[in-house]
């Protein structure tokens, strides 16, 4: 597989044509890298499980170039998705919908609906528009990680983590770090109100602001599949912990106002909230990479972003729990 660094406008024509024969392409988005197969194209969206080792009943976020093409993977779309779709795609928002016919299983693991999101990054745009010329409808992508690890937020980030399983002809576009830095939100529209499945950039304030509507948040005794509703997920191999005191050889990820301990690691130090979203998974792949065993963190407060930063917090903070008590 190829890196490409700073893809010129053939290099991303390249790229879509290699999705429309099938092989893998992960590409930027303004969350995290995605790892993109043709989404009509069900032998390459096998390889995006067998990449990722993820099993085949979690759906994929198809990724379309713009609201236009939704109505050819979504039916019976209501009022505030139309409302939400034109407030904020391009951008960090994935809509689940009730399926068309052309989101056949293999894209929406079995279930009635479909997740679709129009990203915000120049070149996932790019990507997507040269892929539509050439007949495709849209592109698969799950972050570009292996299953229940950390999103990649760089090229390089995707090349470690996948260099293994990747195939000679598929490619990674590299186009710089992702500026949001954690995944999409995710709102169910399948029902007469909003539901925020997962948390992200697009906050319960702007939905509701957006639809005028009432807004309700993921409620993990629901049946329907969502990211982070596993017990694994978005986690390092160092055991994370939440807002405990760091000890010489610890890492530590706070905000900058909060100085460093006398012996500990710092693996991030951000000046908003807004960065702390941006290099959290950085800090946690620089912590791996460090060989630390435990990751503190103290988590920002408040609404806003900070409910989706606490959200993969607690997940990964979760996983740690479960590996330590358990193996
Ligand atoms: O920011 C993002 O959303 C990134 C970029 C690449 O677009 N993608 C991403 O995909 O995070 P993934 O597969 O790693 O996480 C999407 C989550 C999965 O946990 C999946 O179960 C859930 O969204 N999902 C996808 N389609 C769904 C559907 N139809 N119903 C319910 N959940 C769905
Ligand atoms: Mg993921």
């Amino acid at each position: 597989m190829e890196i490409i660094s700073n893809p010129t406008h053939d290099e991303i024509k390249k790229a879509a044509n290699a999705l429309k024969d099938g092989h893998l392409v992960a590409f930027p988005t303004e969350t995290v890298y995605g790892l993109g197969a043709d989404a009509t194209n069900e032998k390459a969206v096998s390889r995006i499980y067998a990449v990722k080792g993820r099993p085949t009943d979690h759906p994929l976020i198809v990724h379309i170039s713009s609201i236009k093409q939704l109505e050819k993977w979504a039916i019976e779309i209501p009022e505030y998705a139309i409302k939400l779709a034109n407030k904020f795609w391009p951008g960090p928002m994935t809509l689940i919908l009730k399926r068309s016919n052309l989101a056949k299983n293999f894209i929406t693991g079995g279930q009635d609906n479909v997740g679709l999101r129009v990203p915000a990054h120049p070149m996932a745009l790019e990507l997507l528009s040269n892929f539509e010329k050439l007949g495709g409808l849209g592109i698969a992508a799950p972050s570009a990680n292996k299953f229940g690890l950390v999103s990649p937020t760089t090229s390089t980030a995707v090349f470690e983590e996948l260099k293994r399983n990747l195939d000679k002809r598929d490619l990674i576009l590299d186009g710089g770090q992702s500026d949001i830095g954690i995944e999409s939100t995710i709102i169910d529209c399948t029902d007469v109100n909003p539901v925020i499945l997962r948390p992200g950039a697009i906050t319960f304030e702007l939905v509701k602001f957006c639809t005028k509507s009432d807004v309700f948040e993921y409620n993990p005794k629901l049946k329907i599949r969502a990211s982070g509703s596993l017990e694994k997920h978005y986690s390092p191999k160092a055991q994370v912990v939440l807002d405990e005191i760091a000890l010489p050889g610890d890492g530590l990820i706070a905000l900058a106002n909060f100085p460093t301990p006398k012996g500990v690691i710092r693996l991030s130090a951000p000046e908003s909230v807004e960065d702390f979203a941006k290099d959290l998974y950085i800090a946690f792949r620089l912590g791996d990479y460090k060989e630390i065993k435990k990751i503190v963190v103290l988590q920002p407060k408040g609404s806003g972003l900070s409910v989706a930063i606490i959200d993969r917090l607690s997940k990964a903070a979760n996983t740690s729990k479960i590996i330590k008590n358990n193996y």
